[in-house]
């Protein structure tokens, strides 16, 4: 197994490449990519760690080596926002980065899993797919936005409103990755009663989660150790697919087959392929139905753009 981490000496590259170096199977290959002149020490420094998982530093010219035969590639590399910004306010600077891993990945690793964290992630990912397409490498059981955070924020958040363990809390989300796309679905969380209170009070919480870390760290970025944390449970999801475990189901934001929009986070089964089965997100209760209607236009927007930057 090789994984590849574009952005690999980030705040998220960094906390993900940890957690992969302890995670990954024994023999596998952690290649981490960045354009920033620290890579190879970050490499060095993980390396000392005794795991038997291999780790390569790749710098700027080195995109091919750092891609070639991976199997997934994991791309937080971009700009974080700072307060005041919206995720929209990073296509302009990400959108080319994107772009650029995009075409290193179709001429090194065309079949590779491919995990976008990269913000704005309602957009970025519609310019992978867009770059694949137009070199004739397009699956779109192949590539996936990473929204897990959004998942593991909600079921936090619940945990911590309910008294629970963290453990015994699933929580549906759906949509995009971006305030009101982000729609946690809580009249499907087992064992757990809401109010319409709660409800109003929650779901826009776990929506601004992302600017509440933007905020708390004052211009310093954005969410680093939780998408990290994140990043790796459903690098790990990927992992288990392809390696061929049973039942291996996770939610990310695909081209998928929910009609509601061309991309959209729902569940899916994941395998040796990737996605295996695009899975139903069950029915929707009257105010989830409602919050959905209308941020699809925000979602179709953002969309719209990042195909837009490609054509
Ligand atoms: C998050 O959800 O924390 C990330 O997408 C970063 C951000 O800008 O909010």
């Amino acid at each position: 197994m090789k994984v590849t981490v574009c952005g690999a000496a980030g705040g998220i590259g960094q906390a993900l490449s940890l957690l992969l170096k302890t995670q990954l199977p024994a023999g596998s290959e952690l290649s981490l990519y960045d354009v920033a002149p620290v890579v190879p020490g970050v490499a060095v420094d993980l390396s000392h760690i005794p795991t038997d998982v291999k780790v390569a530093g790749f710098g700027a010219d080195d995109l091919a080596a750092a891609l070639s035969g991976a199997d997934i590639v994991i791309i937080p590399a971009g700009m974080p926002r700072k307060p005041g910004m919206d995720r929209a306010d990073l296509f302009a600077v990400n959108a080319g980065i994107i772009k650029t891993l995009a075409e290193g990945i179709v001429a090194n690793c065309p079949k590779a899993l491919v995990g976008v964290i990269t913000n704005p992630v309602n957009g970025t990912v519609p310019i992978v797919a867009e770059v694949f397409k137009k070199a004739g490498t397009y699956e779109a059981n192949r590539v996936f936005g990473v929204t897990t955070l959004d998942v593991i924020r909600s079921e936090t958040f619940i945990a911590e409103l309910k008294g629970l363990s963290t453990s015994d809390v699933k929580v549906p989300v759906i949509g995009g990755h971006s305030g009101t796309t982000i729609l946690p679905l809580l009249s499907q969380v087992e064992g757990v009663e809401f109010s319409q209170e709660e409800i109003d009070a929650l779901t826009p919480r776990i929506q601004n989660a992302g600017t509440e870390v933007v905020m708390a760290k004052a211009g310093g970025g954005s969410a680093t150790l939780s998408m990290g944390a994140a990043a790796a449970r459903f690098c790990m999801s990927l992992v288990k697919g392809l390696q061929g475990e049973a039942d291996v189901v996770d939610y990310a934001y695909v081209q998928g087959n929910t009609g509601d929009a061309e991309y959209f986070a729902q569940p899916v089964r994941l395998g040796k392929n990737g996605v295996e089965e695009y899975l139903s997100y069950g029915t929707l209760s009257a105010y989830e139905e409602n919050a959905k209607n209308e941020m699809l236009a925000t979602l179709n927007a953002d969309i719209k753009e990042g195909v837009d930057f490609i054509a």
